[in-house]
């Protein structure tokens, strides 16, 4: 079990827009919830939100780290035990379904579940009854299910890792939230709000980030997200609190590529002339393979903006 963070969601994108009207909504009701987005995107927060906005919000909001649960000590931990079920059982234990009574079930990190356990829990989902080991009956549970991951279920499914029929149970309504990397004006909102908040826990002034360092960050692909932005937060408030940053106090694979060929010309026009449009598309396509298909390093190859180089992309139907 692990805390909740109760942060708000920062974000006025559309697609994060999209995302937290779906939330508000689904939060009303006690359908299941299946949250995906990739690392960072702020599934624990989502989950919290939806607790928080349920009328289930005066109950308790339980999280199951699924990645960490012993397949040996899943059904007891899940479901508890009776003191002298099994060795070792040296007390009663409730369990995490009936610990969260009345509340919510927070099933995080879903996708990492041992196929074994998976079927454990899928007994509980399709029943709501509750047995806990070495007790003589099972009684029923009021529980609403919320479950995270950052794989791709159906990917699982069709892989043979995750059962189809828990995938159902659990993909009632799916919230999908979108990586940093297509968030827009979002990054400069979080910077700044991660930033300030940060400073305030240190007792230090947050930094003002130049436009050359916020274009570069825009231009950034973020593979970790909102918790890598957050940790670059950190990192500038503790060494450059009160400054300007500049792009070279961001780390370097946050920094623009330096200017080869475009500064010494070494690009000539043969007399027969090029197909400009060739050659462009030539050269895109060597800056993805390049780059194995990040767009963004593969923009700052060609010294484009992410932005130009999609423009491009879509226009020359490059996939
Ligand atoms: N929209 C947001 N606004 C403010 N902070 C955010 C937002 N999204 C994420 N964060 C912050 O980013 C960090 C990671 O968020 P969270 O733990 O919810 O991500 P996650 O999707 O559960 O990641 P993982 O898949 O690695 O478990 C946290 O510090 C969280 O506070
Ligand atoms: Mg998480």
């Amino acid at each position: 079990m692990t805390n909740i963070n109760t942060d708000t969601l920062i974000g006025n994108s559309p697609e994060l827009g999209a995302v937290l009207r779906a939330a508000r909504l689904v939060a009303m009701t006690d359908a299941p919830v299946l949250i995906q987005g990739e690392s960072g995107t702020g599934k624990e927060l989502l989950a919290a939100r939806v607790h928080r906005d349920s009328p289930r919000r005066g109950g308790p909001l339980i999280t199951v780290n699924c990645a960490a649960l012993p397949e040996n000590l899943a059904e007891s931990l899940l479901y508890g035990h009776r003191k002298g079920a099994f060795t070792g059982a040296v007390a009663d234990h409730i369990g995490y379904i009936p610990q969260a009574a009345g509340g919510t079930l927070f099933l995080d990190e879903v996708g990492e579940l041992p196929l074994a356990i998976q079927a454990k829990l899928l007994r509980f989902l399709e029943s709501g009854e509750c047995q806990p080991v070495g007790h003589g009956s099972a009684t029923h549970v009021d529980v609403r299910i919320i479950a995270a991951t950052n794989r791709d279920l159906a990917a699982e499914v069709a892989a043979g890792r995750f059962r189809q029929d828990l995938f159902y149970r659990l993909n009632v309504v799916p919230l999908c939230l979108p990586p940093l990397r297509t968030r827009g004006d979002d990054i400069a909102l979080l910077l700044h709000h991660h930033a300030e908040q940060l400073a305030r826990r240190y007792g230090l002034t947050a930094p003002r980030y130049s436009r050359a360092a916020l274009r570069q960050l825009h231009a950034y692909d973020w593979p970790g997200n909102v918790r890598e932005l957050r940790n670059l937060c950190e990192r500038l408030v503790i060494l450059c609190g009160g400054r300007e940053i500049t792009p070279e106090n961001l780390p370097a694979e946050m920094r623009p590529m330096p200017q080869h060929a475009t500064h010494n010309a070494s690009f000539h026009l043969p007399p027969e002339g090029v197909r400009l449009d060739e050659l462009e598309v030539t050269l895109i396509r060597q800056a993805l393979t390049q780059t194995a298909g990040n767009r963004s390093r593969a923009a700052r190859l060609l010294g484009l903006t992410r932005d130009t180089l999609l423009y491009r992309l879509k226009k020359y139907a490059i996939d």
